[in-house]
C-alpha cells in the first residue's frame, strides 16, 4: 500500500489509527490493520484492485460523522479478513463555479461548510445544510443520502447531485462529472449511488448542484400548545411561504438539555406538553412581514422571537443546531453512548411515535431527548441512559413501520439497524438489492456488514 499512496499515508500505529477505529458517538468501534489515505482517483482503483485481489475488506470514511457505525472498522459478524479504513479526507479539491449551470465539481474529502463557502464566494448557496457542516463531507453525505435542515425547499442530497466519479471494488473507474441536466443513456450512477452508504462504490468526486443566495433571512422560533397547532401552522406556512427554507422542530425535554448546556434561558416559554419549531424564511426581498402575518393568523401560539440580524439569528438557531453536542455532553456525563434513531414518519403520526419512543425509554429509566425536521415527519430520538437499545430499537422501529413510515430519515442503516430492513422492505426487494451488491462488488470487500439484510 506504501507503494500506491507513500507510507506517510498508510497508518498502522495504533496511536494513529485510534481517530479512525471508533464513531464519535463512542457507540461503534472496531479495529483494522491500516488506515490508508489515497489522494487521487488512480491511487483509490489501485489499492481496491489490491485490496480485491487479496480479499481485504475496505471501510470508506471521511468525516467519521456518521451515526449508524458505518464508517469504523467493526468486530464480529462473522468477518475474519483483514480490514483497511480507506479515509478520503484528502480528497479535498473544489473547482470552479459554474454560475450559469448552478454547478460545482467537489472531491468525496471536501467539507459540506467547504462546499457552502466556494458556493457563497460565487454568491451562490449550497442546498444542503446540517449541524456537522464543518466535518462532515461529500462522500458520508452522499453515501447516506444525507437531507438535513432545508430539505423542505431544495431535497436531500440525492436531488442535488448531477454527477459521480466513483471507483468499483476490482479498480474500475465508473461516471461522469460533466453535470449534464438532462441524459438517458442507462442506469444514473448519482442516482444508484446515493445512499449507498460505501457498498458498491468508492465516490471519489460530485458535481453538485447549486441554489441561489438570498440576502434576506428571518427566523423565528414559536412555542405551541400542541402538535395539532404545530402541524396546522405548518400548512399555512407551506401555502402561504415560497421563502419558507427549514422548519424544525424540538420538544419540550430537548429545549431544557440545549438551554442548560448552552447555559441559557429559552428565548420562548416552553409549555409542558407543547413545542417549539424552528422557522427560517430566505428570499431576495423581506420575508420578517409575511413570516409574522402567517405566525399572528396561527392558533395555539404561545410565545414568539424572531430575529432577522446576524448575531441575535445565530443565537436563535442555536437552540436547534448545538442539540447533538448538547446529547454528546450529556451522554458523556452518564457514560453510556446515546441510543441514537432517525426515523421518519406521516407528520400526523408524530405524536403517537413520540408516545411510544417515551414509554419504551420509561421503562428502562432512561430519558428520551426528541427533536427533528418537521415537514418531513423526521425525529431523531435520542435515548440517554438505554440499560437495553435493542429493546427500545425494536418497540420504535416496528411501530414506526407500522404506520408507514422508515426506519432511516438521513442517517442510514449502517450496522446499527440491518436487523430491521426487513421491516420496511420486502424480502425480493432485498434480495434485489443483494444481488446488485453482488453484481458490482463479487468478493464483497466494500463496507462489509453495512446494510446487509439478516440471514
Ligand atoms: C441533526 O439533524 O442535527 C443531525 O441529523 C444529527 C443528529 O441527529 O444528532
Ligand atoms: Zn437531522
Amino acid at each position: 500500500m506504501g507503494r500506491v499512496v507513500g507510507d506517510e499515508h498508510v497508518l498502522v500505529d495504533p496511536d494513529q489509527r485510534a481517530g479512525y477505529e471508533t464513531d464519535w458517538t463512542g457507540r461503534f468501534a472496531g479495529h483494522c490493520a491500516a488506515v490508508v489515505r489515497p489522494a487521487s482517483t488512480d491511487e483509490v482503483a489501485t489499492v481496491l484492485r489490491l485490496c480485491n485481489e487479496h480479499t481485504i475488506a475496505v471501510v470508506p470514511q471521511a468525516g467519521n460523522t456518521g451515526l449508524v457505525g458505518g464508517g469504523v472498522p467493526r468486530q464480529g459478524g462473522g468477518e475474519t479478513r483483514p480490514t483497511i479504513v480507506l479515509s478520503m479526507r484528502r480528497f479535498g479539491t473544489i473547482g470552479e463555479v459554474d454560475a450559469s449551470a448552478m454547478q460545482l465539481t467537489v472531491g468525496a474529502g471536501v467539507t459540506i461548510a467547504d462546499w457552502r463557502r466556494a458556493a457563497r464566494g460565487a454568491g451562490l448557496d449550497t442546498p444542503i445544510d446540517f449541524a456537522a457542516r464543518d466535518s462532515a463531507t461529500i462522500g458520508g453525505a452522499l453515501a447516506t443520502n444525507a437531507g438535513g435542515s432545508r430539505v423542505i425547499r431544495f431535497g436531500t442530497m440525492r436531488q442535488q447531485v448531477v454527477g459521480v466519479e466513483a471507483v468499483l471494488a476490482d479498480g474500475t473507474v465508473i461516471g461522469s462529472l460533466v453535470g449534464l441536466p438532462k441524459e438517458t443513456v442507462g442506469i444514473h450512477w448519482p442516482s444508484l449511488l446515493t445512499g449507498s452508504e460505501g457498498t458498491l462504490a468508492v465516490i471519489t468526486a460530485a458535481r453538485l448542484r447549486l441554489v441561489p443566495y438570498y440576502d434576506h433571512v428571518t427566523t423565528a422560533l414559536v412555542s405551541l400548545d400542541d402538535l395539532e397547532a404545530a402541524r396546522a401552522l405548518l400548512a399555512e406556512l407551506r401555502h402561504r411561504l415560497p421563502s419558507l427554507d427549514s422548519i424544525e422542530i424540538v420538544f419540550p425535554d430537548a429545549m431544557e438539555l440545549v438551554a442548560a448546556h448552552l447555559d441559557a434561558t429559552p428565548p420562548v416559554a416552553v409549555p409542558e406538553h407543547g413545542v417549539v419549531v424552528l422557522i427560517e424564511c430566505a428570499d431576495h426581498v423581506e420575508p420578517t412581514d409575511d413570516l409574522l402575518a402567517v405566525i399572528a393568523g396561527a392558533s395555539g401560539v404561545r410565545d414568539t422571537a424572531i430575529a432577522t440580524s446576524g448575531p441575535r439569528r445565530h443565537d436563535l438557531v442555536a437552540f436547534r443546531d448545538r442539540l447533538t453536542e448538547a446529547i454528546a455532553a450529556a451522554a458523556t456525563e452518564t457514560g453510556t453512548p446515546t441510543l441514537k434513531l432517525d426515523v421518519a414518519v406521516p407528520v400526523a403520526s408524530i405524536g403517537h411515535i413520540l408516545a411510544v419512543a417515551q414509554r419504551a425509554a420509561e421503562r428502562q429509566a432512561a430519558r428520551l431527548i426528541p427533536f427533528g425536521h418537521f415537514a418531513e415527519g423526521n425525529l431523531h430520538l435520542n435515548v440517554l441512559g438505554a440499560s437495553a437499545p435493542d429493546e427500545i430499537i425494536e418497540a420504535v422501529l416496528s411501530e414506526v413501520a407500522g404506520v408507514g413510515g422508515t426506519i432511516s430519515a438521513e442517517h442510514g442503516i449502517g450496522v446499527a439497524k440491518t436487523r430491521w430492513l426487513p421491516l420496511v422492505r420486502e424480502p425480493g426487494d432485498l434480495a434485489a438489492q443483494q444481488a446488485i451488491k453482488r453484481s458490482l462488488d463479487p468478493v464483497g470487500i466494500l463496507n462489509p456488514g453495512v446494510l446487509e439484510p439478516p440471514p
